[in-house]
């Protein structure tokens, strides 16, 4: 025991431990633990050991899910589904408030259990895991009461499957349990088998308030079980977790007709311009990448500093470093606990020590760690290029990578350089910067001058690898909810495209004028890279050639696409003026149109109404507004939809000109530009459009065409990276090859089927062509 004079000498803090004892006797009590299904638990069966990660000791033994279990889940919710999703959302919102109520009464109980379970400090789960985990519910039990009214003739999709990680496992399970039940869903959770108590002990709260048994199911297991309800007949996915597993769900429920939403990895930048408020920007520095040890998905892993202030403030984080306090959780003046695992603790070090070999200066804070348990001292990798491993992989623990940068242009061009989308930070004075560079990170959540905030109004979601779908706010609700869907109408889809025998040449004798029609890239028309086109027949007569596009005209499209990068950031007042014009150049050829309809036997009145669609969306390209969020207090919080940038559009075959312009239009009066595939055996609505585009201000590569086989094409979008989303229309077979394909870079894809579309319009279709960036800015402070 130090004397008090030691103690005031040294001004070390003594231990103030939270005390486990309520719940290492409610483990005790437990033992073993089944699956929470039908409202009941199951006999504990094929047991693995859950530990503390701070000492390795067992703290309590669970099941792991089996098929059979996972079947039984599934059904439990299959059949509770009806009579929760008919209750008038008033119940629903009382059976939500019941679970914020006793999540609220238990917070200290769970606090201490996600300590235990997790590694977590007691400060950070006490303080922010529970609190938040308990808001979601409060805040999901009033959409739960606004549901029918918010989102009139939409309805949940069913029965949910949700799969979440270890590293916030209460809030996870909060993330996506209240969403779905507020809108009328039934769920089956799967936690991680790192850290299943806190789920455990919010399926006997379900039981404890009698919450209609079947509506929350709880299984317990490793990756073999999220497999098994990734398979199961659920109607929705929602993952949270590492991207390679995202992917292996994009590509296992490709087909399924499940709607799926992923939440995945990231690897955040942390930018400090040279007027930040250095030490309101170190304390930053400690929240987002010390905060939960570093195992979060949206850390603020890479800090990028500009070169003026990068020495003051590398001497000032390091001397920072220093006074962390890494050690037992449960201490309540722990900065910094246990790593989940010991695999997840080796796998920090490998990863360190190969950025260490690429270069990187290491410094870590010096103080003992305790002798057992997963611990990691926090740290910095210094002079880390993008060339470094460390750079791009997910550290997912407290050591963060650190870049000097000399222009805003450059900081923007760095932190863009990643292949994930989730968050960002701006540490600025200068208001227009901020806002500048905001705009400019290609990112799902940006912080500007903090980090780390959350709140469950908010929506929270990434980009580009990130994954797809918002949790949190009106996006995250209609997350769990569906349009109607339109009656399907039979495709008719084209068989093999019967290639000409001279290229580019009509047969003889069959024309009187060369009809050969050509692609459209970069506002000019093309011919094939193949310099093949294919017959179009109408009634067993030849009416025209096509060209036959390829991969590399699909490449040349894109390029084309990547290049308009003016569209996308023009006011919508300009769009809207460009799609007016179009509108009204289309009505003045409206006649040819409908003739050239007539010749390919599609149905003339197509014409009248694309001409009705352009006018919707030009009325539409300057409304589609976001919303100013209510969250924490002296922050508002911007929800900005944003063009994804370069969309594929592959069309239905059967409606030539209004099945193209119905999914070709929305997407380019958000703001997207859009390399579109028309119907392969009715092309010439579409390739006739050329004039009226180039008539219209349509600046050149906003709407790219290539014609051809539609599959073939549909593919090489799909598996192209620098696609960011893609619509495709079809029969089951190419929706499923579509959603497969693009699990590449985990595009968001929309695979449709061919319905009425003279009723194909509406918000829907803006929604879907745009995604949420939200934006946290200082507020009345
Ligand atoms: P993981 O992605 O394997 O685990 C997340 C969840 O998915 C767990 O419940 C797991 O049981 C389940 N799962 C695993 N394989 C599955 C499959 N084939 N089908 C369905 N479900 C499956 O993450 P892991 O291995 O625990 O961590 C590895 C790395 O992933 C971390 O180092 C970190 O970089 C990243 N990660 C990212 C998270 C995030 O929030 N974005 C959370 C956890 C990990």
């Amino acid at each position: 025991m130090p004397t008090v004079k030691e103690i005031l000498d040294s001004m070390d803090y003594g231990p103030a431990p939270e005390s486990a004892t309520e719940v290492l006797g409610w483990l005790a009590t437990r033992g073993q633990f089944g699956h929470y299904i039908d409202g009941g638990f199951t006999v504990p069966a094929d047991l693995f050991t859950t530990a503390n990660p701070a000492t390795g000791e067992a703290l309590a033994e669970v099941s792991q899910g089996s098929t059979a279990d996972i079947t039984a889940a599934v059904a439990a919710a299959r059949r509770a589904l009806p009579k929760w999703a008919k209750l008038p959302g008033h119940e629903r919102a009382k059976w939500l408030y019941a679970l914020a109520r006793q999540l609220q009464k238990r917070a200290r109980f769970l606090a201490v259990l996600e300590t235990l379970d997790n590694g977590k400090p007691i400060r950070e789960s006490r303080d922010v895991d529970i609190p938040l985990a308990i808001r979601h519910f409060y805040h999901h039990a009033g959409w739960a009461e606004l549901v029918e009214t918010e989102f009139p003739g939409e309805a949940p999709h069913g029965v949910c499957g949700q799969i979440i990680p270890w590293n916030f496992p209460l809030l996870m399970l909060a993330w996506k349990v209240a969403p779905a039940l507020a809108a009328g869903n039934t769920v089956v959770l799967k936690p991680a088998e790192q850290t299943p108590l806190s789920a455990l002990a919010f399926a006997e709260i379900c039981a404890e308030i009698g919450l209609p048994k079947g509506v929350v199911n709880i299984v317990t297991g490793d990756g073999r079980t999220g497999a098994d309800l990734v398979a199961a007949p659920v109607d929705k996915l929602a993952f949270t977790g590492s991207t390679e597993v995202g992917r292996a769900i994009r590509r296992a429920s490709a087909g399924s007709g499940k709607a799926l939403t992923l939440e995945l990895g990231g690897k955040s930048p942390f930018i400090v311009f040279e007027d930040a408020d250095l030490d309101a920007a170190i304390e930053g520095v400690v929240n987002a990448i010390w905060f939960n040890q570093g195992q979060v998905c949206c850390a603020g892993s890479r800090l990028l500093v500009a070169e003026a202030i990068a020495a003051p403030f590398t001497r000032k984080l390091t001397a920072r470093l220093q006074k962390l306090r890494t050690g037992d959780p449960l201490d309540k003046c722990t900065d910094l606990g246990a790593i989940v695992s010991p695999a997840q603790l080796a796998r920090i070090r490998d990863l360190v020590s190969a950025g260490e070999a690429a270069g990187g200066e290491l410094v870590q804070a010096e103080a003992q760690l305790p002798a057992a348990g997963n611990f990691c001292a926090p740290g910095l990798l210094l002079g880390t290029e993008p060339a470094n491993p460390c750079w791009s992989a997910e550290i997912f623990g407290p050591i963060a990578t650190m870049t000097s940068f000399r222009t805003p242009a450059e900081a923007v061009e760095l932190a863009n350089n990643t292949r994930y989308g989730l968050a960002a930070t701006i540490w600025s004075e200068n208001i227009t910067l901020a806002l500048d560079i905001a705009a400019r990170v290609r990112a799902g959540v940006v912080w500007i001058n903090g980090t780390n905030l959350f709140d469950a109004g908010a929506g929270f979601g990434g980009m580009r690898e990130s994954g797809f779908g918002r949790e949190g706010g009106r996006e995250g609700m209609a997350a769990y909810l569906r349009a109607p869907t339109a009656k399907p109408r039979p495709e008719g889809a084209p068989g093999a495209l019967d290639a000409a025998p001279h290229p580019g040449k009509p047969a003889t004798g069959e024309l009187s004028i060369d009809r050969t029609a050509k692609l459209y890239i970069g506002g000019k028309q093309a011919r094939p890279d193949s310099g093949q086109s294919y017959r179009v027949t109408a009634k067993g007569h030849e009416i025209g050639l096509a060209p036959l596009g390829s991969r590399k005209d699909i490449r040349n499209a894109v390029e084309a696409a990547h290049k308009a990068t003016g569209w996308g950031k023009t006011t919508g007042h300009n769009r809207a003026q460009v799609l007016y014009y179009l509108a009204e150049n289309l009505a003045a050829r409206q006649g040819e149109f409908e003739a050239r309809l007539r010749e390919m036997g599609a149905d003339p009145a197509e014409a009248g109404a694309t001409v009705a669609r352009a006018f919707f969306y030009a009325a539409w390209a300057d409304k589609f507004d976001g919303a100013v969020k209510s969250t924490q207090a002296a922050k508002v919080t911007l929800a900005v939809p944003e063009p994804f940038g370069v969309m594929g559009v592959v069309c239905p075959d059967a409606a030539p000109l209004l099945g193209f312009a119905s999914l070709v239009l929305p997407a380019i009066a958000m703001g997207n530009r859009v390399v579109a595939v028309p119907s392969a055996s009715m092309p010439f609505a579409a390739t006739d459009l050329y004039q009226v585009f180039d008539t219209s201000d349509l600046p050149g590569g906003v709407v790219n065409i290539v014609t051809g086989a539609k599959d073939e094409l549909a593919k090489v979008l799909a598996q192209h990276d620098d696609v960011a989303a893609l619509w495709y229309c079809g029969e089951a077979q190419g929706r499923a090859m579509v959603e497969t394909e693009s699990a590449g870079n985990l595009k968001a894809t929309w695979t449709l089927e061919n319905r009425d579309w003279t009723q194909a319009q509406g918000r829907e279709f803006l929604t879907r062509a745009t995604q949420v960036k939200t934006i946290w800015v200082p507020y009345g402070a």
